[in-house]
């Protein structure tokens, strides 16, 4: 009988130490058309965010399983609990906040105008009235050039389409984040920047507002990473 008492009580504990060492899983959510913060290189989602995320993901001692979803289908995604986080270069807007909640800052943007090498015409925000510009659906450069009275905006489900149009002078001017807007011109040499920039706006992870506790961990993970350097190595890496 003790034999047996002991065998349990073995059994038990190996079962215990199993449920620990099998990690917990983050769902994250992100639209992989925004280079360089996450995009699809060989079938795979890469980029600066991705890379941000798995480095939290090893400080929370959380496996990180990546979903790739259209942009504005990630805070619903969010409220339904489909994923736990979104991560995909997202401005932590008021309206989004009336939502969800963001966790601090990891990286300001803020939007710039992408125009054709030869256009001479277009130098600042105020010379895109009575223009044809292009924004993506959703983002916050649709949110700036909607609310500009003059400006006609032409809207496009990923960025990518938007800048094939301008290319083929369809539209005149395209309202981008600065970065992903650097990106297209860096690899297309038939593009430019206008040397103008709009008001800053802050990155930031989105989480359930359900969820504080997964809010303060992450803060926490990334005051770590900027700490540890480990942020400027992968600003490096990607930017
Ligand atoms: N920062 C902009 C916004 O929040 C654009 C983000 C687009 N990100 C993406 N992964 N497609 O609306």
């Amino acid at each position: 009988m003790k034999k047996i008492v002991k065998n349990l009580v073995l059994v038990l504990m190996l079962l215990l130490s199993s449920l620990s060492f099998a990690k917990g899983k983050l769902y994250v959510g992100t639209n992989a058309e925004f280079p360089p913060f996450e995009y699809l290189d060989k079938g795979e989602v890469v980029g600066f965010d991705i890379d941000l995320v798995k480095a939290i993901g090893e400080k929370i001692d959380m496996e990180i399983v990546i979903k790739d979803m259209a942009f504005d289908g990630l805070i619903p995604a969010l409220e339904m609990n489909k994923i736990d986080i979104v991560i995909a270069g997202m401005t932590a807007n008021e309206e989004r906040k009336q939502t969800v909640n963001f966790s601090s800052p990891y990286y300001t943007a803020n939007q710039v105008i992408i125009l054709n090498e030869s256009n001479e015409d277009i130098k600042t925000f105020d010379d895109l009235n009575d223009k044809l510009v292009g924004v993506v659906l959703g983002f916050t450069g649709d949110v700036v050039v909607s609310e500009m009275k003059n400006v006609k905006s032409k809207k496009y489900n990923a960025s990518y389409a938007a800048i094939m149009e301008l290319q083929n002078k369809k539209i005149d001017a395209i309202v981008l984040d600065s970065e992903t807007a650097l990106n297209y011109v860096k690899h297309n040499k038939s593009l430019k920047l206008a040397e103008t920039s709009g008001e800053p706006e802050e990155y930031a992870i989105a989480i359930s507002k359900k969820n504080i506790e997964l809010l303060e961990k992450i803060n926490k993970a990334l005051e770590e990473i900027k700490a540890d350097g480990t942020y400027d190595s992968l600003l490096k890496k990607h930017m």
